[in-house]
């Protein structure tokens, strides 16, 4: 983990108040592994003090050599992140352009580790990832990694509309089938993405499957009752509110199995990935529960 001050290469506007950010991340990137995050730092505003955490979207690979030049860059150096405005840090990342400096702490967290799933993931027929709004960030990372492993991947993608399915271009390359769902239906299926989910698991009961998700708190709730019901694997990202993002405010906790000083766990150290079973999922078990922090 680095604390670096990185440039801005571009902040790509897509549809519904979504972002790209691309920053030159050169001792980052390289150390990024799938499912990890990072905290972004806007300089010289006291109004927003606290470093925003971000899924780490995609790395993108470095430059393949041109003929005749120099030796190319063999490591990645770029992180982008997947963002959407929410409130005054997002807006302030939404203002950034090329060339300006950001903070960046990263990589963060323990993400979708290949050595915590690999085993269930070779048992499995398919891995399903299960995305809700821009939860979709922090799922591209490792359906790229599964597909150069050769693993079949499928794409369950929920959002309010059309304009919050964002991410569906870069994730396509990578899986055999996708479905989308919107809230208004002004895309896809009209509902909750974990219908159809649910109808496919229905469907599918002699296959096994791995189910990575990562979306809002009661959406994540929904389909962890999914896989539980159907008797699938299942790995989940959780996005709490966080301060420090390096295990020290404990703000980020959450409730887990187990006791005493055992029965809480950082979403920023031993998380944000955990495997669903491991979770105490009743309300209340997030920011609302009075841990929440602000700035
Ligand atoms: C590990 C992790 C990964 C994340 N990855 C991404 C990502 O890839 N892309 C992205 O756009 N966002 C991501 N988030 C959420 C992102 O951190 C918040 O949206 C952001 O901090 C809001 O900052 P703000 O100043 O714009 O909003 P604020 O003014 O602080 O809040 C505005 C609204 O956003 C809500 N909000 C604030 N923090 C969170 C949060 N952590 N989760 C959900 N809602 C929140 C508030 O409740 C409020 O309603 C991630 C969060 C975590 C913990
Ligand atoms: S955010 Fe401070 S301990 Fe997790």
């Amino acid at each position: 983990m680095y604390d670096e001050t990185v440039k801005v290469l571009e902040n790509r506007p897509l549809s519904g108040g979504h972002f790209v950010l691309s920053l030159d991340a050169p001792r980052q990137a390289p150390a990024v592994r799938p499912g990890q995050f990072a905290m972004v730092r806007i300089f010289g505003r006291s109004d927003v003090l606290l470093r925003r955490p971000m899924s780490i979207f995609d790395i993108p690979a470095a430059d393949s050599p041109k003929p005749g030049s120099p030796r190319a860059e063999s490591q990645p150096r770029v992180i982008q992140l997947l963002y959407k405005i929410v409130g005054r840090g997002t807006r302030l990342m939404a203002e950034l352009t090329p060339g300006d400096k950001v903070g960046l702490l990263a990589p963060l967290g323990h993400g979708f580790f290949e050595e915590d799933y690999l085993p269930q993931a070779h048992e499995c027929d398919e891995i399903l990832h299960v995305a809700g709004g821009i939860g979709i960030a922090a799922l591209l990372l490792p359906a790229k990694h599964l597909a150069e492993a050769g693993f079949k991947q499928r794409l369950f993608f929920g959002a309010r509309t059309k304009e919050d399915l964002v991410g569906v271009k870069e994730f396509k390359p990578h899986i055999s089938a996708m479905l989308l769902a919107t809230e208004n239906g002004s895309a896809g299926y009209r509902g909750y993405v974990t219908r159809p989910l649910e109808d496919y698991l229905t469907k599918h009961t002699n296959k096994k499957l791995l189910l990575m998700v990562c979306g809002p708190w009661a959406m994540l709730r929904a389909t962890v009752e999914l896989a539980k019901r159907f008797r699938q694997y299942c790995l989940v990202s959780m996005e709490n509110r966080m301060g420090c993002g390096l295990g020290v405010c404990l703000g980020c906790s959450i409730r887990v199995q187990g006791t005493g000083h055992e029965a809480y766990q950082r979403v920023c150290t031993e998380g944000p990935v955990f495997w669903a079973d491991k979770v105490v999922w009743e309300t209340g078990n997030t920011r609302e529960s009075g841990l929440g922090i602000r700035d």
